[in-house]
Parts: structure tokens; sequence; C-alpha cells
């Protein structure tokens, strides 16, 4: 299946798919300086957990390439802008994991010149970049198993190639699923108020000749009380030891209408989204972002203006509600805390 190159190192800086202009426009955009990468995470122009790390640790290379163009003093300056990259989103621990990778090789390397430490960092950066896509696709292979043939599968934003360097997570079943001949319909949420599902994911699985349907999040409800849905398998930006699962707003409203309608409700994510520090989801910060981004829909007004508003990315599903967990190291029940292997 021919895969979407969500985002590349090139000598001139790191390319990627500018996802804020799809599905209307497949363009890329090339980021040179920390703080066009810090906007491009910021702004979703790159976005998905893991691909925010995976973008995060070749945005420590250009910060560290600054660093020594400034010509002050490198370890200082570096330490400044890892330190402002790792705030950029709050939520998905994969940014503030991949950020922190990279700081080891940099206390690792105190010795050497800020060249050679500067090489380090992209050999690191590439090596995150791999693993991440051999996770995606042990994420499939694990989960795969878990699709019957004929299944009609619900998913909810976007955890596919396009929020990874590899064929996603909770997309990635479901591609080794249709690889292996079995037949899937996937019913994709809309995923307001940005659309990372309507844009994003119906785009991503059209393009690889998966049947898939969109409908309005507010749909799924009804679907289920007709028998439509068979599981639902959505991707996570932080689980916590518990397997509390922080991910795209609207998750948890479908981890509860699947235990009403005794629907499997399946997570997949690497097992570097579970983040050890954290017992349980209360603790996950939860990204608020910019009222306009629900007041505007694509650009067009769509409340009276002085509406008030409440804007969370994400929202909390607890473990009791989330049947599996699927990582690279294979397929995890509860209780998570024993299961999960951090
Ligand atoms: O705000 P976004 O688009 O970055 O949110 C993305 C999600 O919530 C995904 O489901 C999650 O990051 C998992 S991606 C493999």
């Amino acid at each position: 299946m021919e895969r979407i190159k969500t985002l590349e190192w090139t000598e001139d800086g790191l390319l990627l798919v500018d996802q804020r202009k799809l599905p209307t426009e497949l363009n890329m955009i090339l980021l040179t300086t920390l703080d066009e990468v810090y906007n491009a995470i910021k702004t979703l122009a790159v976005r998905g957990a893991p691909a925010i790390g995976v973008a995060g640790a070749y945005g420590v290379v250009i910060a560290s390439s600054e660093a020594i163009k400034e010509g002050g003093d490198y370890w200082r300056a570096l330490e400044v802008k890892l330190e402002y990259l790792k705030n950029c989103r709050p939520t998905a621990v994969n940014l503030v994991w991949a950020v922190n990778r990279m700081t080891k090789v940099i206390s690792e390397n105190r010795s050497l010149s800020p060249q050679e430490v500067n090489d380090l960092l992209l050999k690191e950066a590439k090596k995150i970049e791999l693993e991440d896509k051999e996770m995606c696709k042990r994420i499939g292979e694990n989960g795969e198993r878990l699709i019957p043939d004929g299944a009609s599968v619900l998913t909810h934003c976007n955890a596919g190639a396009l929020a990874t360097a590899g064929i996603g997570t909770a997309l990635a079943p479901i591609y080794k699923a249709v690889e292996k001949g079995k037949k899937v319909r996937v019913y994709a949420d809309e995923t307001r108020p940005l659309l990372q599902g309507a844009r994003i994911t119906v785009w991503e699985l059209m393009e690889a000749g998966v049947e898939t349907t969109l409908i309005c999040d507010n749909m799924s409800a009804s679907l289920m009380s007709k028998g439509k849905i068979d599981l639902v398998i959505v991707g996570a930006d932080r689980v916590a030891r518990n397997g509390d699962v922080a991910n795209k707003i609207g998750t948890y409203n479908l981890a509860v209408l699947s235990r009403y309608h005794m629907v499997p409700f399946y997570v997949a994510c690497p097992l570097s989204t579970v983040d050890p520090n954290i017992a349980s989801g209360d603790e996950i910060p939860i990204e608020e972002r910019d009222p306009v981004e629900i007041t505007e829909c694509m650009g067009r007004r769509v409340a009276p203006y002085g509406s008030k508003v409440f804007n969370p990315a994400f929202d909390i599903t607890p473990n009791r509600l989330v049947d599996v967990i699927i990582t690279d190291k294979g397929v995890h029940t509860k209780p998570y805390e024993k299961s999960l292997p951090i």
C-alpha cells in the first residue's frame, strides 16, 4: 500500500505535508528555523502525537544549528530553545519524550564540539523517525487480529499515516487487515472543531483505497444502535499508568456510547505514549485552544460575536471503558497497571 510521506529530513531542513491545507491542497512546507517548527506544531500543520514527536526531534537539530550560527554560549542557548519547543503543545507526551531523548544526547556529549553534537542529534532524530515507522508496523500487526473480515470500524480524529512517520496507530490495524485481504469499511467521525477526521482521515483512507464513510460526530450513537459499527479504534496522545487515555475531544463520548451499545472500544498507540510519570488521567494536562476554532468553521463565522466558548482539544477516557490497548509490544488488557510493560 502506497504511503503518504508525512515528513522528511532534507539537506535544507524539515519538509512536511501542510495538513492545514488538506484535503483541497497537498502542499509541502520546508521548515528551517525553530520558530517555524514551533508554529507548524502549534497551528497543526504537523499534528498527531507521534508525528509531533518526530517533528520535535528534528526541531532540536534545527535549534542546535541555530545555536551554532548565533555564536554565543551554545549549551545555554540550546537549553532555552528546547524549553520553548517542549511547551508548544502540552497534551501529547511524544513531544516532551522526543525532546528529552535528544536532550540526553546533548548532556552525554558535552565534551564534544557543538558541530559534533549537531551531527549526533541528526542521527538520533533519524533513529526516532525510523523507530516510529517500525512501531506503527508492529501496532498494525498486533491489532489486525482484532479486526474480523467484513468489519465496520469507527474511528475519530486522525491517527493514521499523517499522524505518524509510518502507517499510523489506529489506522495501522485497518491497513494491515486490508493488506491481508479482509474487507473492512471505515466510518470516520468528522471531528469538530478542526475536522481532522473529514479533512485528513477520509482523504488518507481514500488515497489508500479503503472503503470510507464520513459521518458527523453526533451520528455515532444512531449508527451503533442500528448495529452498523462492529468496533471502534482510536489513537492516543498520552496514556496514564492506569490506562486512562487522553485523545482528541469526543473520544470519551465514543467510549461511553460503545459501552452502552456493547461495541468493543480499542486504543492503539506506541508504548512510548504511555507516560510512566502519570498515574491517572486527572494528571494529564489538557490543551485549550483558541475560541475562534469553534466560532468559525473553515474561515466562516458560525457563532454570534461575543459568544462564550470552551475549547479543550482533548478529553480523558477512563480505563474501565477501554477494552484493550494495542501497542507495538502487544495487546494489553485490564488492569493496565499490570499489563502495560513500562
Ligand atoms: O490535535 P491533533 O490533530 O494533534 O490530535 C490528534 C489526535 O488526537 C490523535 O488521535 C492522536 O494524536 C493519536 S495520533 C496517532
